[in-house]
């Protein structure tokens, strides 16, 4: 689209230090000195990120009002610990199955919850006959279709047992339900209905960030799920989404991101890994046109991705990398995390409890949480334990 645009087959990831271009980070305080003066300057830098990178709205209401079926029978799981509950959601038209994975107690008083997009269907999460698979377009199947052997295909990336056995319940929805995952000029899931965005409107990202407060509006009214305590997260481009649902919604209490990288977690200046021209190639449905003004120009850019992370505060937020996700900037995403933590400081939280990147499958954790675990770019078993111990100190199953 930009006439400056390198062609696809020159661009060759850097992954050498000591060719990262030399970059000042905007001050992500903007002068502000006092806690109450925060929320101000909050709400420009969130409207900037909106109009320049994610895309604006769309509005609460925009797809109409939300129906809630419960469309299959409760069913006990894991030796009955837990029960699994399936709800239909109709927004904007598009039925959305959303599986919710709780311990029994939840029966007697309201439990907090991990919240979170999976890439797969409800059905590849936890291996039992009785989870829906999605009607729709599926991203990772030859002919785009769920299937039967795919049951539990994903059960690896969810602790389901864990998280139950600590108190916690598990939301999840397959995004593909909101949004299909391809540059498809914006004609179906949700935008069939709310129409293609504008330049400064929101891409998929901030498309499926919206429908995940869809869900929490529907989960106030679930008893068995308190929906002051949703832990927000994702992995990769739905890290990324999870980012831009925390820093959207208030009402996420904590926020994970899992490997988000590029317009996640990792700074744009340094242009480690993939990059905004790379990104905003390979995917130009994610993000809002806007945004493809950066594409070469990161320096250009009047905010960068600490500013995202800044924009939870003082909510607690934890960052997860791994050592061979090169791609997503381990470093870069901690140096994010780094330059984020002034905002918690200011408003009297601990923030980041070190600066120096902390060692291999070291997690350090104050209001903000990172690690870097040894492997690949993925969601394990490490991952989860950060998470759940994390969540525990600041949610208190
Ligand atoms: C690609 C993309 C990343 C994204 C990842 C994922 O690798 O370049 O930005 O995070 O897919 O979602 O798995």
């Amino acid at each position: 689209v930009i006439a400056q645009d390198p062609p696809a087959k020159r661009f060759v990831a850097n992954y050498d230090e000591s060719k990262i271009p030399s970059y000042t980070l905007p001050d992500v305080l903007g002068g502000v000195s006092h806690a109450k003066d925060w929320p101000a300057k909050r709400a420009e830098w969130l409207d900037l990120l909106s109009r320049e990178m994610f895309g604006r709205g769309p509005a609460a209401e925009a797809g109409g009002n939300i129906t809630v079926a419960n469309t299959a029978p409760e069913v006990e799981i894991l030796g009955g610990k837990g029960f699994l509950r399936q709800t239909t959601l109709t927004i904007a038209e598009q039925p959305i199955e959303v599986a919710m994975f709780l311990p029994v107690k939840a029966k007697e008083t309201a439990v907090p919850v991990f919240m979170g997009y999976n890439f797969g269907g409800n059905h590849t999460v936890f291996d039992h006959p009785a989870i829906k698979l999605p009607s729709g377009w599926m991203r990772k199947t030859d002919d785009h279709k769920a299937k039967e052997s795919d049951r539990g295909a994903n059960a690896s990336r969810w602790a389901i047992e864990r998280i139950v056995d600590a108190g916690f319940g598990l939301v999840t929805l397959y995004y593909g339900d909101v949004d299909p995952d391809y540059d498809d000029g914006f004609q179906n899931g949700v935008h069939a209905v709310l129409g293609p965005p504008k330049v400064d409107e929101a891409g998929s990202i901030a498309t499926w960030a919206w429908a995940l407060s869809r869900v929490v509006d529907v989960l106030e009214t679930v008893d068995e799920v308190d929906a002051n305590r949703i832990a927000v997260i994702g992995h990769s481009r739905l890290g990324k989404t999870s980012l831009w649902a925390g820093a959207s919604d208030p009402r996420f209490a904590l926020v994970i991101s899992n490997n988000s990288g590029c317009g996640g977690a990792a700074l744009s200046r340094r242009q480690y890994g993939e990059t905004l021209w790379r990104i905003n190639t390979s995917f130009p449905h994610w993000f809002c046109s806007n945004f493809t003004k950066y594409n070469n120009k990161e320096d250009t850019m009047p905010f960068d991705n600490h500013v995202l992370l800044a924009l939870i505060a003082p909510r607690p937020l934890y960052v997860a990398s791994a050592v061979e996700d090169r791609w997503a900037d381990p470093k870069g995403e901690f140096l994010s995390c780094v330059h984020a933590d002034p905002v918690y400081k200011l408003l009297g939280k601990e923030g980041l409890p070190t600066t120096s990147m902390p060692t291999v499958g070291n997690s350090v954790q104050g209001t903000i949480g990172y690690h870097v675990r040894e492997g690949k770019h993925d969601v394990k078993d490490f991952d989860w334990q950060q998470y759940i111990q994390f969540a525990k100190r600041h949610l208190q199953p």
